[in-house]
């Protein structure tokens, strides 16, 4: 009997513990929907992978403390899996979005992954982890504000300029990913991609026409530290 109350006593203690980690702070809900979208990043029309028909995908802007839950679903025709790249997983280690830790998500399925971010202010990413699909996309910012009770040393920002710079091929995942089981070297990229887009048209001779590259509105004075 006594065996059983503390049996029962831990359990609670448990469930107590369980609930202290996500008590009381808030959550934040994302749907992500991957799937291949066609683009021209560099000028020449390729499969792209995409989340919520974007490439980037949307930005995960939360504060410490939030509980992050994304329920993603694989429209892609291979498995998948999300990586919060420099997201400490504490104590959900298995939703790093990596194999070993994580099974990959089948095709035409979905899985939601659930963590809580805690004091880690500042810019990360997420992108597909298998196949070499982060080849073609799949990825999107992640941000980490601080709380209003824990100060930042330097003044606010008057603005947040989201930037992903990237290496890009105009061959997609698959061809790059068999060139590489083939031992193949991948040679130099073909561009580099910004917030998903290609070169300015700095030289119509380098640059074919009709690109869309990406600008940032910065206004003279403004704080951006
Ligand atoms: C990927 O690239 C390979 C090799 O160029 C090509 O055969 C295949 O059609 C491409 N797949 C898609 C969906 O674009
Ligand atoms: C799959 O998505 C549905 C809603 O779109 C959700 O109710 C369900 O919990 C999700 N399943 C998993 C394993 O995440
Ligand atoms: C993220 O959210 C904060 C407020 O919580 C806002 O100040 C900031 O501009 C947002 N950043 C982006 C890139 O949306
Ligand atoms: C554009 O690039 C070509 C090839 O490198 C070069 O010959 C040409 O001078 C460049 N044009 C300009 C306007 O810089």
């Amino acid at each position: 009997m006594a065996f059983y109350r503390v049996l029962a006593l831990f359990v609670v203690c448990i469930a107590l513990l369980v609930n202290l980690c996500f008590a009381g702070d808030p959550f934040a809900f994302f749907n992500f929907e991957v799937s291949y979208i066609t683009a021209s990043p560099l000028g020449v029309p390729q499969q792209v992978i995409a989340v919520n028909g974007k490439f980037p995908g949307p930005t995960i802007n939360v504060t410490t403390n939030y509980n992050v839950v994304v329920n993603v679903r694989n429209k892609l025709d291979e498995s998948l899996l999300i990586h919060w790249s420099g997201v400490q997983q504490r104590r959900s280690s298995w939703q790093d979005g990596v194999l070993g830790t994580n099974c990959p998500i089948p095709p035409k399925w979905n899985w939601t992954y659930q963590f809580q971010v805690k004091d880690q202010i500042g810019s990360f990413f997420y992108f597909p982890s298998l196949h070499f699909q982060r080849a073609s996309g799949g990825y999107g910012s992640f941000i980490i504000n601080n709380r209003a009770i824990i100060p930042i040393p330097f003044a606010t920002p008057d603005g947040d300029i989201t930037i992903l710079i990237g290496d890009w091929y105009t061959r997609n995942h698959t061809a790059l990913r068999k060139a590489l089981d083939a031992g193949k070297d991948l040679g130099m990229p073909d561009g580099v991609v910004i917030n998903g887009k290609g070169p300015y048209q700095y030289n119509t001779t380098l640059v074919p026409d009709g690109i869309d590259y990406e600008t940032i509105e910065v206004h003279p004075g403004e704080c951006c530290t």
